[in-house]
């Protein structure tokens, strides 16, 4: 089976789902590869002058994004969304009208992830605006100001951006002000054909982030990462193309785990790996869950017994991913005692508690950092730290789903209510959540 027509996007699916919540999710899921590194994998092979291929690839609709944006620029790819084998080969590269490429404005964060490579290869960028989910502000200005230092022009053009970049591009030192996910990796896929060193410090340093420098090293870069979230890029001139199988996707594996605890289920997932995990580990047996890790994956449970309050606070990696927030948060709803979540990475990643309150939860947010560190968002008006107070019975509502994370934590939370909810806007999940309807299925959930 050939490219789908749309990747990750059934239109006879309907956009919102009536779930009947109380029973345990049990049974046996599948996760493939991270909804966070398989797109930028993609953009790598921009760089190479062969094609490559990327294995463990999810049907998920941020893949068609990138897919239908490289066919823009004349690469061509090829998908078998059932060994999840993906190949783009990059021969046929040309410039991209902004006409073109504004269609797909505010439906992702990777386009901008395009520049450096298509400034090496073409020397010239058009991107449509930038999106994402409607969690905080999240501008481009460092990934701007990057790219300028390498020697990009920058210019506004209708709904985009153009790069030129006259003089080529040259390697840098710089230092992030925070440790940027989508930075570092601009500063990746650019520094690895600069001319030159290229020295960055305080990037982050995700699993992620890792499986993007092995897949670049396999192409030909020279990248080192030291221990201080340093990273230095020596560049060169020419790059291939790579085979390499993606990380596992731990958001949508934390996201399913949370779902069994508060549904006090049992949920094995095949694919999940512990050493991109640990953190959510540590929290999940602290809160009163189980686990037994497998070679090919992880078996999430609730033993018995009380959920338990925790403190939390989300953190770059090593720490607690802002992303593994919104599922633990319906879980604490469930647990005994008081629990504090402080977010440090986004200003706005509450707004779905909105809806578990209507549907009984007791939380409540506040402007201050409830943590252990005074984060970014501190003195400023973010409503960004929560104290959940439970258990509390949660009951069916009518919610419209947020955002992508946001959006799956009130299918959940719609699982553990007592009667029928209705969930709607379900479509933005299919974002990053591979057959998540058919998954819900497989674990047994009540729904139509
Ligand atoms: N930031 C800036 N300026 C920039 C870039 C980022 O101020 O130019 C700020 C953001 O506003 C935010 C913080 O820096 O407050 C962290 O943002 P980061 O750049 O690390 O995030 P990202 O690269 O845009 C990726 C994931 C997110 C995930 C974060 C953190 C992708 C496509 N997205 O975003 O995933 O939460 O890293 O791990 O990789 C999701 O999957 O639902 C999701 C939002």
């Amino acid at each position: 089976m050939l490219s789908a027509p749309v990747i990750g996007h059934d239109r006879t699916m309907s956009d919102s789902l009536r779930i009947t919540g109380g029973k345990p999710l049990t049974g046996e899921i599948t996760v493939r590869g991270a909804k966070n590194f398989v797109p930028k994998a993609m953009v790598a092979a921009l760089l190479g002058d062969t094609p490559s291929t990327l294995r463990n690839v999810p049907e998920i609709r941020d893949v068609q994004v990138v897919t239908d944006l490289l066919e823009l620029h004349g690469a061509s790819v090829a998908y078998n969304a059932t060994s999840g084998d993906l190949t783009v080969d990059p021969a046929g590269l040309v410039p991209a009208e902004i006409g073109d490429v504004s269609v797909h404005a505010g439906s992702s964060r990777i386009p901008i992830l395009f520049c450096g490579p298509l400034l090496h290869r073409l020397g010239e960028a058009v991107i449509p605006d930038v999106g994402g989910c409607k969690i905080g502000e999240r501008p481009v200005d460092f990934h701007l100001e990057i790219l300028e230092r390498f020697g990009a022009i920058v210019e506004v053009v209708g709904d985009g951006l153009r790069l030129t970049a006259p003089d080529g591009l040259a390697g840098i030192k710089y230092r992030l002000n925070y440790p940027s996910v989508g930075a570092t990796e601009q500063l990746l896929l650019t520094a690895v054909k600069a001319k030159g060193i290229t020295r960055l410090e305080n990037a982050a340093v995700e699993p992620e982030i890792k499986d993007l420098i092995d897949t670049l090293q396999k192409m030909g870069a020279i990248i080192s990462v030291d221990t201080d979230r340093s990273i230095t890029i020596e560049g060169v001139t020419k790059m291939h193309g790579f085979d390499h199988t993606s990380l596992a996707d731990r958001i949508e594996a934390a996201s399913w785990a949370c779902a069994a605890l508060a549904t006090r289920g049992d949920v094995f997932i095949h694919g999940a790996q512990q050493r991109t995990m640990g953190m959510f580990l540590n929290v999940f047996r602290k809160v009163g869950g189980e686990f037994d890790v497998v070679s090919d994956g992880i078996r999430f449970y609730h033993p018995g017994g009380d959920i338990r309050s925790i403190a939390l606070q989300t953190d770059v990696h090593p720490g607690f991913m802002t992303d593994w927030q919104q599922p633990m948060v319906v879980a604490l709803t469930q647990a005994k005692g008081l629990s504090i979540v402080h977010e440090t990475v986004y200003e706005k990643r509450f707004g779905f508690t909105e809806a578990l309150i209507q549907m009984g939860a007791s939380i409540q947010l506040y402007r201050e950092c409830l943590g252990d560190t005074a984060c970014r968002f501190g003195q400023r008006n973010f409503l960004h730290s929560a104290a959940i107070s439970g258990p509390t019975p949660l009951k069916a509502a009518n919610i419209e789903v947020p955002d992508l994370r946001g959006g799956f934590s009130h299918l959940i939370a719609a699982l553990v209510a007592e009667g029928a909810s209705t969930v709607s806007g379900v479509g933005v999940i299919d974002r990053g959540y591979e057959g998540f309807r058919a998954k819900l299925t497989a674990l047994g959930a009540d729904f139509a």
